[in-house]
């Protein structure tokens, strides 16, 4: 079985194929069914970049990492030589020096490409700016396959903050390999960069609205994002829509019985903790999963051969 992505870099969703998918999800599979510790990363190093906060997907490449056999370093903004003026160019450069793979989080679009650009190792982009979180993505998708049993056919709502929310651009790119209708919700202000999916709008069937209530009934998936606050440049602008959309339990109880609520969390309110024992809550189970789909994307990058040990 070929590896595409042994020794590749990973900035960008939209350079994945439905064929690419497929073999994570089966890899993940068998990470997961395996119950054992693969030792393909034996010896190798992942570098943490964290230039913004995060704990799941900082954590749970660490946790991958170490499931398979290998070791991480890691650097955060306030303890770079950053500090002192140091270019992020260097800063991936030094940290290439270092470790055998990169996994890059930084406030800037285009980031990861940059970083890719400088580093002599594999770069994965672990969010950058409002543009993409590619690993976020392969963990959704994975979600939706196993817990709805397919991806073609369903019907997906994503709400919230579909203007500056970079799981929104990733997820849709993922998305347009698969025959799905989706539904924007959002308020006005935060709609979609519609530049940012020119190229794909063609390959998705899209509706968009402001109102989640009209659509509950159709819907197999609603993936939610958080309002984030961090990104409005006008503090008066978010609280004009923070708490524009909450799914709680009267929203829970006119969803179809086998549909699900996604969310790549940190969560605030638009989901009250009263529903996460409803059935239809799944994303705890989500972030589950991204330690696993995380284990299988270092274990292509960093061992051609990991195709061929796992499907023995
Ligand atoms: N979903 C996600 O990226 O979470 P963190 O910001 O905690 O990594």
């Amino acid at each position: 079985m070929v590896n595409r992505f042994f020794e590749r870099n990973l900035t960008s969703v939209r350079d994945l194929t439905r064929a690419d998918f497929e073999l994570l999800f089966n890899v993940t599979d068998k990470i997961i069914s395996h119950h054992a510790t693969y030792d393909v990363c034996r010896g190798k190093t992942l570098g943490c970049i964290f230039f913004e906060p995060s704990t799941r997907t900082r954590l749970s490449f660490e946790s991958a990492m170490l499931h398979l056999g290998g070791n991480t370093i890691e650097i955060s903004s306030i303890l770079s030589s950053t500090q002192k003026g140091e270019s992020l160019g260097d800063t991936i450069k030094i940290i290439s020096l270092y470790s055998d793979i990169l996994v890059l989080r930084h406030p800037l679009d285009g980031s990861s490409k940059f970083a890719a650009e400088m580093s002599t190792k594999p770069i994965i982009n672990g969010g950058s700016g409002t543009e993409e979180h590619p690993t976020q993505t392969i963990q959704d998708l994975y979600t939706m396959k196993k817990e709805m049993k397919k991806i073609d056919g369903l019907k997906i709502a994503i709400v919230g903050d579909l203007k500056y929310g970079r799981t929104v651009y990733s997820l849709l790119y993922g998305l347009s390999n698969y025959d799905v209708t989706i539904y924007l919700i959002s308020p006005e202000s935060l709609k979609i960069r519609t530049d940012s999916i020119y190229e794909i709008k063609k390959k998705l069937q899209i509706l968009e609205s402001t109102r989640l209530d009209d659509h509950l009934d159709d819907l197999d998936v609603i993936y939610v994002t958080r309002i984030q606050k961090e990104r409005f440049q006008d503090k008066e602008e978010y609280f004009k829509v923070k708490g524009s959309y909450t799914i709680d339990k009267n929203v829970v109880k006119k969803m179809k019985r086998k549909s699900i609520i996604l969310h790549p969390l940190p969560r605030l309110d638009e989901i009250p903790h009263n529903v996460d024992r409803s059935i239809h809550a799944k994303y705890f189970k989500q972030a589950e999963y991204g330690k696993y789909t995380r284990a299988a994307l270092l274990g292509l990058i960093i061992n051609n051969g990991f195709v061929n040990d796992i499907s023995s």
